[in-house]
């Protein structure tokens, strides 16, 4: 089967941030500020990226805004012919400087939010003062006009505050909202105990979406990531390794998700040392698991393999210990009771103290 080329790029410009969230998708061995890709070499993967088939560009973090160059880099890839989102923590961002942003080219917000009051996202994000700054960031995306998504992580502390943010996206004038119930990579594997949603709440947040899809359409899009330890069949993860995205790490490592190098035998070349399309094409830690013969039973005999590629490569790795078995999340693999035991034992954990994610 030929390899089709990417469509979208995360570049995860920088991983220092503000705050200090507990289900950081970062990993736990952070990126220091003199491990950073330069400026030009950012612009060079962009324009590397778009002669690739990349259409869509995500500037990520850590926040991507305690990048002096930002404003250079969305210039760079608007010349590249790129569709730039930016996602942020609008921590970091002034109204001039988003202003500079809209001038070079931006073309799309991502807010996320730690919570719907300031008590519940100023304390989830470790910062005093963070949630109001975000309700200004938000005013002045409107006021700007970029088209804007919020972005809120749910799990065990703040599942109750869905319909809330629900009526945030549509008074910031929200195109669309993502609510994606914490997924256990990187710093939100520490906090399994302090963030496991009960299935009960995981049942009650699926049935709201359900709900709200259709009391909303046509007016807000509604983006869904369940909590899937308590899920019967795995989400398709990065619409399946290698086939649609990859991420950039600060450093420049190439990645085909944010967890990869969580895989102990893969290794990932550097974009200082290859160009994006070998990378892409050639390099054994992208063809890991492409296709299918690399999968085990169940998924090699199942129907369902060309839909969901047998779910997450990495949580089959934290699970089983081995990242070509089959997502314990689906029903079929001989891991799924554990994790579902697992997932009800963490959710009934009182008092568990959040560990939160450390600066770069
Ligand atoms: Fe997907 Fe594998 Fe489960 Fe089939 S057995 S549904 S391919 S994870
Ligand atoms: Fe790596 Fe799902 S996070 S494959």
């Amino acid at each position: 089967m030929p390899v089709p080329p990417p469509i979208a790029m995360l570049a995860e410009l920088t991983h220092r941030c503000p705050l200090s969230c507990p289900y950081c998708s970062n990993p736990l061995e952070l990126a220091a500020k003199a491990q950073e890709l330069p400026t030009q070499t950012w612009i060079d993967a962009f324009d590397q990226a778009a002669a690739l088939g990349v259409l869509q560009l995500h500037l990520s973090g850590g926040e991507p805004a305690a990048r002096q160059d930002l404003v250079e880099l969305v210039a760079g890839a608007r010349a590249a012919g790129l569709y730039t989102n930016l996602i942020t923590s609008g921590l970091g961002l002034t109204q001039a400087r988003l202003e500079a942003l809209s001038e070079a080219g931006l073309d799309h917000i991502q807010l996320s939010l730690q919570g719907t009051d300031a008590e519940m996202a100023d304390r989830i994000g470790g910062m005093k003062g963070a949630f109001a700054r975000k309700m200004k960031l938000a005013q002045w995306v409107s006021e700007i006009g970029f088209p804007l998504t919020l972005n809120v992580v749910l799990h065990r502390q703040n599942l109750h505050q869905l319909p809330r943010a629900l009526e945030m996206a549509q008074e910031m004038g929200a195109r669309r909202i993502e609510v994606a119930t914490v997924q256990f990579h990187g710093w939100a594997m520490q906090n399994r105990n302090a963030l496991m949603p009960s299935k009960a709440q995981a049942d009650e947040a699926a049935a709201l979406v359900a709900q709200a899809r259709q009391n909303l359409k046509g007016r807000l899009v509604i983006d869904f990531v369940p909590a899937d330890y308590h899920e019967d069949y795995p989400k398709r993860c990065m619409g399946g390794w290698g086939s649609s995205g990859l991420n950039i790490a600060p450093d420049g490592t190439v990645l085909p998700c944010h967890a990869a190098q969580t895989i102990p035998h893969l290794r990932f070349p550097n974009l200082r040392e290859q160009s994006l399309s070998e990378i892409w094409y050639h390099s054994s830690g992208f063809n890991a698991y492409r296709g299918d013969d690399w999968m085990q039973e169940p998924c090699r005999s199942c129907a369902l393999k060309t839909k969901d590629f047998g779910g997450c490569r990495c949580q089959a790795l934290a699970i089983t210990g081995d990242a070509a078995a089959t997502d314990p999340t689906c029903i079929k693999s001989p891991a799924h009771q554990k994790l579902q035991a697992m997932a009800d034992q963490f959710a009934g954990t009182e008092h568990a103290p959040l560990v939160m994610r450390e600066n770069a």
